[in-house]
């Protein structure tokens, strides 16, 4: 194989499997969610599944929850807690689980 060759499948490869990672592994913060929010939907609870949901759902349900526009019997504390950004990340970790 030409080193050129060489190259440009590690590039490719390792980018694709460097994105992949940084998803598969839960956020910090996401455990302050999957207690009562499981990370399967194989996982039956009361509580509303957020694996597979679109994450603008999920960070506007928060940002509602925050501002007292959605009324909560926990969540409007949960949501207090955390910054836009990091509710963005566990957004996006939620909505990348398929199981
Ligand atoms: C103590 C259990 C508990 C924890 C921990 C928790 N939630 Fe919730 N979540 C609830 C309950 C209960 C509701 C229903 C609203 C309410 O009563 O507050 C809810 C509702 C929601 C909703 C709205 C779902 C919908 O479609 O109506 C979202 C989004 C959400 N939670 C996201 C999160 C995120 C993100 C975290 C972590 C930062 C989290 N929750 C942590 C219990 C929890």
């Amino acid at each position: 194989m030409k080193p050129s060759i060489f190259l440009a499948a590690c590039v490719v490869l390792c980018l694709s499997t460097g994105a992949a990672s940084a998803i598969d592994v839960a956020p910090a913060g996401a455990a302050a969610c999957s207690g009562c929010h499981p990370v399967s939907r194989a996982i039956e609870t009361p509580f509303t599944p957020l694996v597979g949901r679109n994450p603008t759902e999920i960070v506007t349900a928060i940002q509602e929850f925050r501002s007292g526009q959605r009324p909560g019997t926990v969540m409007d504390r949960i949501a207090k807690g955390f910054t836009d950004d990091e509710i963005k990340t566990i957004a996006a970790w939620y909505a990348a689980q398929k199981d």
